[in-house]
């Protein structure tokens, strides 16, 4: 492949749907989602990708019904706990964009682990969003800005306090399950990314669709705002 994004960010929806034809629980779908992050990773590691944002749970997913978010988190602790000993050795730098310290304290405390586990890889950076909302992100920005002093603002000075300080923006955002929105994720990184919406549900995202994906993207045409002669 001759154009491959730094970052790619992906919006993984349409796990309750994919679960609703197979006649099944939402949870089950979720359950199926999460199986998923690994080959999407493994791929990612081997194409060359330096940074996989994915949207696992977001600020506002905390409306959805109790044993839903039970469920979400526990999916997220039992993927640290299994994926850990893969993920390093591996050389995949894990690490979390949003407000962890809501969290319970065993999620918490594996996500610490992980992150200081695989601080020093050198691979793929895996970023999972988690309790992340872009609203949220931004206003905790400013609120350090102010903290620091500072009186006139840069551009700089705002990604450099925003989760993704120090990563690139990603190049690519990928939505499964077929809608047309960014539901509050990434807002301010986004301004350039090329969009791939695609009406397949996350639980039946292979890796031959993602590398299709990334065919087509290789294709595009970027000018930033610019002019390509
Ligand atoms: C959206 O599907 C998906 C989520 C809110 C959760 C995504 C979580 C996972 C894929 C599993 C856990 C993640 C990791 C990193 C282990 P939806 O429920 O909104 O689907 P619907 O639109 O069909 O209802």
């Amino acid at each position: 492949m001759s154009d491959i994004p730094k970052h790619i960010a992906i919006i993984m929806d349409g796990n309750g749907r994919w679960a609703k034809e197979k006649g099944c629980s939402r949870i089950h779908g979720h359950k199926a989602g999460s199986s998923r992050v690994r080959e999407i990773v493994k791929c990612s590691g081997e194409l060359g990708i330096k940074v996989l944002t994915l949207y696992a749970f977001s600020t506002e997913n905390w409306k959805r019904p109790k044993d839903e978010v039970k469920a979400l988190m526990e999916l997220f602790l039992h993927y640290l706990k299994n994926e850990i000993k893969y993920l390093h050795s591996n050389n995949v730098v894990f690490r979390t964009i949003g407000d962890i310290e809501v969290l319970s304290s065993d999620l918490k405390k594996e996500i610490e682990n992980a992150v200081s586990k695989t601080k020093n890889n050198t691979g793929l950076i895996l970023n999972i969003a988690v309790n992340y909302g872009s609203r949220s992100e931004i206003t905790r920005a400013v609120n350090n800005i102010i903290k620091k002093g500072l009186i006139h603002i840069t551009e700089k000075d705002i990604c450099d306090n925003l989760d993704t300080a120090n990563l690139p923006d990603p190049d690519l955002l990928i939505r499964t399950g077929g809608e047309f929105r960014v539901s509050n994720f990434l807002l301010w990184q986004i301004a350039y990314a090329e969009l791939k919406i695609t009406p397949i549900y996350w639980p039946d995202f292979d890796e031959n669709v993602f590398k299709n994906i990334l065919e087509e993207y290789s294709l595009r045409e970027r000018r930033f705002g610019g002019v390509n002669e």
